[in-house]
């Protein structure tokens, strides 16, 4: 089942980056990255066309509180967010029924790609919320083109497990590889439901 889940407050800091909920004053930054063209076409929403637009997320940010800001010590500025999203399909995946997750996702200032950044803070936020939280499990999707993120996921330990096709906020349709991390620290054994889609191997 999907975790009960709220930043309330907690910064995570990791050698080179601070994970904090976002803030009013962190409108500027998260329009600036979020208007580049390419960056959230690929996480399946459109860059924004404006600072009204980014405003508005900025609030949902703020009012549901499960997306971390992803600031970079050095310049103290907001290059990305960093999602703690309920998982799809809820009633259908019966092999978490017992289970506490989540689904993550991210998006990374394209001034920043390539630096390792995205993998440092998912990694401290898996470590976060199965140490510190007890979570049992977390997914992470990708569009099969996205091979940008498919090797975050690899590199921060995530196994394939579904093969799906999701319909995006753009309408469109995307082949999505959705891939499982399970709690190293317990002994999990999932019963895996819908055999037509799933490519988990232990
Ligand atoms: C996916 C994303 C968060 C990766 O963050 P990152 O901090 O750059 O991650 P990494 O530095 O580990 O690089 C990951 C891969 O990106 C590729 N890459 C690196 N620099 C790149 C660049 N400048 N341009 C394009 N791809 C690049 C490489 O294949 C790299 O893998 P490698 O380390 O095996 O060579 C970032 O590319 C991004 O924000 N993409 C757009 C949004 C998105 O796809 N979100 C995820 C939706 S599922």
């Amino acid at each position: 089942m999907n975790a009960e889940f709220k930043i309330n407050g907690k910064q995570i800091e990791t050698e080179r980056l601070i994970l904090r909920p976002f803030k009013q004053s962190d409108l500027n930054d998260f329009f600036e990255y979020a208007s580049v063209e390419g960056v959230g076409e690929m996480a399946g929403w459109q860059h924004h066309e404006n600072k009204d637009i980014s405003q508005r997320i900025l609030d949902s940010f703020i009012s549901e509180d499960k997306t971390f800001a992803i600031c970079l010590k050095s310049n103290n500025k907001v290059i990305g967010s960093l999602g703690i999203e309920k998982y799809g399909l809820e009633d259908k995946l019966t092999e978490f029924n017992n289970l506490k997750g989540r689904e993550i996702g991210y998006v990374l200032s394209k001034d920043y790609w390539g630096q390792g950044l995205m993998p440092e803070a998912v990694k401290a936020i898996i470590d976060y919320l199965f140490v510190d939280l007890d979570f049992d499990f977390l997914t992470c999707g990708y569009f099969t083109f996205n091979n940008q993120s498919k090797r975050v996921q690899e590199k921060c330990g995530f196994k394939p497990y579904r093969k799906l096709e999701l319909e995006t906020q753009l309408g469109t349709k995307e082949q999505t590889l959705l891939n499982l991390l399970l709690n190293p620290s317990k002994k999990l054994n999932l019963v895996y439901s819908h055999p037509e889609t799933l490519i988990y191997k232990k």
